[in-house]
């Protein structure tokens, strides 16, 4: 295996960096291209750049592996919760009965939101959407639970894990317990992370919530599911928010900004919308698949393709069995779960999606489960959210902690006007 490649520009040749990754994967080493050779690289949306070294989370886009820490996702989905999955991937090693535990009373010691901050969630608009909220308040924690000297950097900073993860859970429910006008659940000591959420969002003083364990099951499929997936839109945000060193709130709050994009974690919204409109429609797919294949027509087929996954993600697969899981034990029928799974059986065998390598993604059959158990439609992307949050905690930890991390600066490539000197007003037209 060779260690180096050789570039050669204006006769000159170089050699570079080759490297190796623990999967086989090889990268050319750039990080002294420009003071060696005066060059810079040009790679827009970073498609074939990589911007750290990882050992939290592997893609095989190809393959369509994931693993976490190096447990495929589909054994931590069987028999994992999200709790552990969140300690799994923040710490590097699935936790011991001791570990575990203390893990959850601190996640319970922290699962309440600061009561002055109810008058900010008060005071949003009821129509604000549930993802400019939680940015919003994320950033605003920081106000709330300032660093305390006393304590060392290392408590400081798992107590920051701790109140994010849980918080960002109560917050997620409060904001939608104040836009229906409804009294906030607090959380309760005895329910776990999912049915604490669940109970939190739809317990009401006049219909006490029933606990259902098969909801509370696929709300941990789901939200392991959504854990992590190495250097996406918004993890990315994190790693370059972080990288100025702000604190982590800051950080985290931008890549819920991120996140809420339909192109990335909006993208569960944007798939049952979709849905919805080819069921108003008349439920044929067939326009919508020609409008997709239309270069002229900016339409993308929503919950398909992936900038990785060149195969089936394979988050897709276990969500979509996740989804018959859900749909049967609450004995609903959803249309929209036939005209998806019709969706899919045509673009699988479409031409332009082949050639494309377009398949479904984690998005395509995730919001057909909220939509089941009750969520609302513009919480989706929240729900992404706090999946995600142990992902983008472990990322910025591990970029934190990196001797050679930097702040994250790009160049680029000028393609404006060259000098010239200035018009004054009455000399300009
Ligand atoms: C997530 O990165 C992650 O890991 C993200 C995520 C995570 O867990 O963090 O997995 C979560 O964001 C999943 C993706 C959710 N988004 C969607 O479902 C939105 C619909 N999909 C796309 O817009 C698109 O597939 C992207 C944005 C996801 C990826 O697109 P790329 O890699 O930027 O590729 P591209 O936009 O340059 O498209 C390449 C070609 C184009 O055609 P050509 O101009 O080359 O002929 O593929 C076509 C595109 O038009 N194409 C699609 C399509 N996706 C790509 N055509 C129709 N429908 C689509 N969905």
């Amino acid at each position: 295996m060779e260690k180096t490649a050789k570039l050669v520009v204006n006769g000159k040749s170089y050699e570079l960096p080759l490297v190796v990754g623990t999967e086989g994967e090889i990268a050319l080493d750039i990080s002294y291209l420009r003071s060696e050779t005066g060059l810079i690289t040009l790679d827009p949306g970073y498609a074939n750049t990589g911007s750290c070294k990882s050992c939290i989370t592997f893609m095989d886009g190809e393959k369509g592996i994931l693993r976490y820490r190096g447990y495929p996702v589909e054994q931590l989905a069987e028999y994992s919760s999200f709790r552990e999955t969140a300690y799994l991937l923040i710490n590097g090693e699935l936790p011991l009965e001791n570990e575990l535990n203390r893990f959850s009373v601190m996640l319970n010691d922290h699962s309440l939101v600061h009561e002055d901050m109810h008058h900010f969630f008060q005071n949003f608009p009821r129509r604000a959407h549930p993802m400019g909220i939680l940015s919003s308040m994320v950033n605003a924690l920081r106000a709330f639970y300032p660093e305390i000297p006393e304590r060392s950097e290392e408590e400081e900073i798992n107590i920051t894990f701790t109140r994010l993860l849980s918080k960002v859970r109560t917050m997620a429910a409060m904001s939608y317990k104040i836009s229906r006008g409804h009294k906030i659940v607090y959380p309760r000591h005895d329910l776990s992370y999912c049915a604490n959420f669940l109970n939190m969002m739809f317990d009401s003083p006049v219909k006490p919530y029933v606990i259902d364990e098969d909801l509370v099951d696929a709300l941990n499929v789901f939200w392991i599911l959504h854990a992590d997936h190495e250097q996406n839109c918004s993890t990315a945000a994190v790693r370059l928010v972080g990288s100025a060193r702000v604190n982590l709130y800051a950080a985290i709050s931008a890549g819920i900004c991120a996140l809420w994009g339909p192109l990335h974690g909006g993208a569960n919204q944007s798939v049952v919308e979709m849905l919805q409109e080819i069921h108003d429609s008349g439920g044929n797919p067939a326009p919508f698949i020609a409008r997709a294949k239309d270069r002229d027509d900016p339409f993308r087929l929503m919950g398909f393709g992936h900038r990785v996954y060149k195969t089936y993600d394979p988050r897709a697969r276990i969500m979509e069995k996740t989804c018959n899981r859900v749909l049967k034990k609450l004995k609903i029928h959803d249309p929209l779960l036939d005209i998806a799974k019709r969706l899919e059986e045509v673009a699988v065998k479409d031409a332009y999606f082949i050639d494309h390598d377009l398949y479904p993604n984690v998005d395509f059959y995730s919001g057909i489960v909220l939509r089941a158990m009750g969520i609302p439609l513009n919480m989706f992307p929240v729900m992404f959210a706090i999946g995600r949050l142990p992902g983008w905690i472990s990322q910025w930890k591990e970029s934190m902690e990196d001797p050679k991390w930097k702040l994250h600066r790009p160049r680029q490539v000028y393609t404006g006007l060259q000098e010239r000197d200035y018009v004054p007003l009455n000399k300009r037209g």
